[in-house]
């Protein structure tokens, strides 16, 4: 597909079936991932991708708890996908997706943000071509500030001075895909 058509068509999608992706799925997207640019050509951002149902179920729970209805930064978002802000009864912020990409980076590297946002855009794109639903998350700082949280970086072997960025959701879509929002006008400018 044309690049331009691909990114006109990537949808954040908030409603999965369990369908799991394969490695070699996982694998692919994380690959987009890692040719991402990165700050000074750094490569300092390290992906974890999860395809155990049950433990990105529990992440999408933990990413869940830091979020506080009363500091909301947006309003509405979506009618066909609501996300957390729309639907006060969802409480997973994964919205039972089977798989996620959590994107690490140093905590005291100026460029960790914008590197793993480079990434997950990457991966997000990947995944539209492939036929993969996806969804960049937030709150990612938050999500592994419990014990349960840093027991899960031990074990992936996160260094100490990695938090994480973002998360990059992942699964099929369940029904229709939504359409885009119409694009805000004045938001660009040529000098010819
Ligand atoms: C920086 C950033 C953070 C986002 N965080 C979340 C999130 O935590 N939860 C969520 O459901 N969607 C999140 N999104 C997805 C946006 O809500 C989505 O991109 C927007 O509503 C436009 O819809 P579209 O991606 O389908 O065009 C995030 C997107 C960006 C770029």
């Amino acid at each position: 597909m044309d690049i331009l058509e691909l990114m006109k068509n990537r949808r954040s999608i908030r409603k999965y079936t369990a369908v799991q992706l394969t490695h070699e799925e996982m694998e692919k997207i994380i690959t987009a991932g890692l040719y991402a640019p990165s700050a000074g050509g750094g490569q300092r951002s390290m992906l974890v991708g999860i395809r155990r149902e049950h433990l990105t179920r529990k992440i999408g729970r933990l990413n869940f708890l830091p979020f506080d209805r009363s500091k909301l930064l947006g309003g509405h978002v979506s009618e066909e996908q609501p996300s957390v802000i729309d639907d006060p009864t969802i409480r997973d912020g994964f919205y039972g997706a089977p798989a996620a990409v959590a994107v690490f980076g140093p905590r005291d590297f100026p460029f960790s943000i914008a590197d793993a946002f480079c990434a997950a855009e990457n991966m997000v794109l990947m995944a539209t071509e492939m036929g993969i639903a996806s969804c960049i998350i937030s709150r990612a700082e938050e999500t592994f500030a419990t014990e349960e949280g840093e027991t899960l970086l031990r074990e992936w072997k996160v260094p100490g001075n990695y938090i994480c960025r973002v998360f990059v959701i992942l699964g099929h879509i369940d029904g229709a895909c939504p359409h885009a929002k119409p694009r805000k006008t004045g938001r660009c400018l040529i000098i010819d």
